[in-house]
């Protein structure tokens, strides 16, 4: 059966965490994987969340089956903080339904839109997430791109998106990322949103929004404010919605898929499919992860002792784009690198081409993916003049 397999390159992401750790150079720096990291380069459980963990634990008597739509309490809670006073104004139209983090809400999402439309096509940014198209595109739906970024100005190519989207038919599905622009940085200013609200609104699009990572751009409000106008104009918007960053929750696989239909009774029908996908894919998605976020955003005093930590983690992620970015001018002082400290959450694409990325692991094992993406968490004031000694090196 398996004989004439033949074995597949690695993950454009996950490989880079790989390649990385075979590396033996000490000098060598990660900046691949999207996975903020402290100043001692690791990964941590915010308190908050271990203080959540730890109470759920004692308070469990029972490993029973959740069922497909998972913890009823998180989905509205995550909803909640994602949409927050528009989700008791909306009500019985949105249909939740937990996730297997936010990839599983991507492509449940997608099985969704196909189940109700299978000719619908999924317009995507250009650039994306490296495993957008993966995701939604193995659901069989027709995948195009749009126009998103300009390399030259390293910021949104607004008049090219807002043209693109202003030819779609109605029912075109537009993958929109809510926040902190996965590779880029590059985010959509709030007149930019409200701008393509009417457009949607007029042309009847189907908004689907990636907010993988609130409260990483600058705030769980700010954060949020596009997804907001969007929700207020639009009649129907898939949100898929990511517990992974912000709870520090990687590995347990928390996310929901939240659909807003036109009508109370349309809800119900999607939560029923939402289900049936679900049972058939995977059954029931995992409990642990989603039970520590409702219990977390249940209660008060750990809820805002959250908050106060993932802004550290903002303040951290800011002040070292800063850092790279006054180090880049001081070995090139006619260039500017403003850019830098305008985008927001982990992401940035370095600009590079091919043979200079080449150069940059091979020579000075500095590791991203193969787009030039660089994750800003992974930079220290211990090796921020390593990286800069490296790309100006490149770039000179
Ligand atoms: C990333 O973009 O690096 C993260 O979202 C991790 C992943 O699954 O690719």
């Amino acid at each position: 059966m398996f004989d004439a397999l033949d074995p597949l390159p690695p993950d454009p992401i996950l490989g880079v965490t790989a390649a990385f750790r075979r590396d033996t150079y000490p000098l060598k720096v990660d900046l691949g994987v999207g996975v903020y990291r402290d100043d001692r380069g690791i990964t941590p459980v915010p308190l908050a969340v271990r203080e959540a963990e730890r109470a759920l634990i004692a308070a469990q008597t029972s490993k029973t089956y959740v069922g497909p739509a998972g913890n009823l309490e998180f989905n509205e809670r995550i909803v909640e903080l994602a949409l927050g006073p528009l989700t008791s104004r909306l009500g019985p139209r949105i249909a939740t339904i937990q996730t297997v983090g936010g990839c599983g809400a991507l492509r449940l999402g997608a099985e969704l839109v196909r189940v109700a439309n299978p000719e619908a096509v999924i317009h995507v940014s250009t650039p994306t997430w490296a495993n957008h198209e993966p995701l939604v595109g193995s659901s069989g739906l027709r995948l195009e791109r749009y126009p998103y970024y300009v390399a030259a100005r390293r910021d949104v190519d607004f008049d090219a998106m807002h043209d693109h989207v202003n030819r779609l038919p109605a029912g075109a599905v537009v993958l929109l990322h809510g926040c902190c622009h996965n590779p880029t940085g590059a985010d959509l200013e709030v007149e930019q949103w409200r701008a393509l609200a009417d457009v949607f609104e007029r042309r009847g699009l189907l908004p689907f929004v990636d907010m993988a990572y609130q409260g990483f751009g600058d705030d769980f409000e700010t954060d949020v404010t596009g997804l907001r106008v969007l929700v207020e104009r639009v009649p129907q918007l898939l949100l898929a919605l990511s517990c992974s960053k912000n709870f520090g929750l990687y590995r347990e696989r928390a996310g929901a898929l939240a659909v807003v239909a036109r009508t109370a009774e349309a809800a119900a029908a999607v939560a029923t499919h939402q289900a049936r996908l679900a049972r058939r894919m995977y059954s029931m998605p995992p409990d642990h992860g989603a039970a520590i976020v409702a219990r977390l955003l249940a209660d008060t005093a750990l809820r805002r002792q959250w908050i106060d930590e993932v802004a550290t983690m903002v303040t951290r992620m800011k002040s070292l784009r800063a850092l790279l970015a006054e180090r880049l001018a001081q070995r090139q002082p006619t260039r500017d690198f403003g850019w830098l400290t305008h985008q927001r959450g982990m992401f940035s694409l370095l600009g590079l081409d091919d043979a200079q990325l080449h150069e940059l692991r091979e020579r000075h094992h500095v590791y991203v993916p193969a787009d030039g993406r660089m994750n800003v968490a992974g930079l220290s004031e211990l090796n921020v003049d390593y990286v800069a000694d490296a790309i100006a090196s490149l770039t000179n």
